[in-house]
């Protein structure tokens, strides 16, 4: 019997790699989206997959949208990646942020208990939880500090999720996920912004990139790996939160020099603190520079997660490493610049 997941977040960078695999493996996937007024499956497409998803409406902050939707369709699987899931945002719409992210989350819950509590449920924590870390490397037991409003959403969600696991035994897992990047990623996260303004800087295009805090570290792993671990947890046979990362960290700093060096570009670095800037031996020009607009009010610092437990239990490990991730982003919009395709 085909096996139906629901994907809630499908126009977003994990709902593409989740619904490709799902699909690989011969599910039905229902890809649950926003109403907007132009069309936004870019990434589908890139994936080659718009056509096999079957898009249906789904708001997170609309109740009975979720209980016709879940009641219509029983999937077995519901993988619920929506979310508000910008940091910086979050501290301009906070109760937006609430809304969708904490009480979006509980609502699903509700429906889920309501129609059948059998359906297993994926929860997509974050390692923004741990915020103003308590010890390094995080782990499961790691107590959380979330510091923006992104954060304490995403905490309350969390443990929304084991509390439903806990009260109605129900296979609620969440995932606590570390950065996860890939050139189908956001141009507001830094990793994406980095590669398409230095790739077009590498193109010849008069571009400068403005950055926030440099010194922040990041544990970041490729997105294609990351949702083959979400998959593993709903398949588990005991319903159980994981820590899901490389267990490596790198500053944006290195980020950039890596990229400028996958791309072939030449970068002097000058100054320090707010005067820090890199020009382009080539053109003379500043490629980048510090731009304070990209602070936030409350910084996570510096973030490297344990993926021991989900190691050990469901045999998880990436398989890209950060070389790997910047040079696969870097060619992408490297490419995209060159062919003159439009960069999302
Ligand atoms: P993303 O690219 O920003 O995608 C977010 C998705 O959520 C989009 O499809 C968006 O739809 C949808 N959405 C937003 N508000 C919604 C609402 N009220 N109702 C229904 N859908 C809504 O994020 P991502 O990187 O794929 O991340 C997926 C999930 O993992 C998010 O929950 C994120 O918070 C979490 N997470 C991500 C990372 C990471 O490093 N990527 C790490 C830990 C956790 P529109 O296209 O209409 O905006
Ligand atoms: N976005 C952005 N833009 N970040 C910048 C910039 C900039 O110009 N300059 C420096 N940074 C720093 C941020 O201050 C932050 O410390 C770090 O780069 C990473 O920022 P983002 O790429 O926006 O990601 P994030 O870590 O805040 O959040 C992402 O990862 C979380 C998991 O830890 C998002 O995907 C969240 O949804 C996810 O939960």
């Amino acid at each position: 019997m085909t096996q139906i997941a629901l994907v809630t977040g499908i126009t977003g960078q994990d709902g593409a790699y989740l619904a490709r695999s799902l699909l690989n493996d011969g599910y039905k996937v229902y890809g649950a989206a926003r109403r907007a007024s132009t069309r936004n499956l870019w990434r589908l497409d890139d994936l080659g997959i718009a056509d096999k998803v079957e898009i249906v409406y789904l708001d997170l902050l609309e109740f009975t949208n979720l209980l016709d939707l879940v009641r219509r369709l029983r999937p077995a699987e519901i993988y619920n990646l929506a979310a508000q899931s910008f940091v910086g945002v979050s501290f301009e719409q906070p109760l937006y942020t609430s809304e969708a992210n904490a009480l979006g989350v509980l609502r699903l819950l509700e429906v889920i208990r309501a129609v059948d509590p059998k359906i297993r449920f994926y929860q997509a924590s974050t390692s923004e939880m741990f915020g103003m870390v308590h010890e390094t490397p995080q782990r499961e037991s790691t107590p959380f500090h979330p510091r923006s409003p992104y954060g304490v959403a995403k905490t309350f969600a969390h443990y929304a999720t084991q509390n439903y696991r806990e009260s109605w035994n129900m296979h609620a897992v969440s995932g606590i996920l570390f950065n996860h990047e890939s050139p189908l990623r956001g141009l507001e996260f830094v990793t994406r912004k980095i590669s398409a303004t230095l790739a077009q800087v590498a193109a010849g295009h008069d571009t400068v990139l403005g950055l926030g805090n440099i010194d922040v570290t990041r544990d970041w792993g490729f997105a294609g790996d990351y949702v083959e671990a979400m998959r593993m947890m709903v398949a588990a046979n005991t319903a159980r939160d994981y820590v899901v990362a490389t267990g490596q960290t790198h500053t944006v700093r290195e980020f950039v020099k890596a990229t400028a060096q996958a791309l072939g570009l030449d970068l002097a670095w000058e100054g320090d603190g707010a005067t820090e800037r890199a020009v382009n031996r080539k053109t003379g020009k500043p490629a980048v520079v510090i731009d304070a607009k990209f602070h936030r009010p409350a910084e996570v610092f510096s973030l490297q997660g344990d993926p021991a437990r989900i190691r050990a239990d469901l045999g998880w490990k990436p398989r890209v490493d950060f070389a790997g991730l910047v040079e696969m982003m870097a060619k992408a919009d490297f490419d995209r610049v060159k062919a003159g395709r439009a960069i999302y």
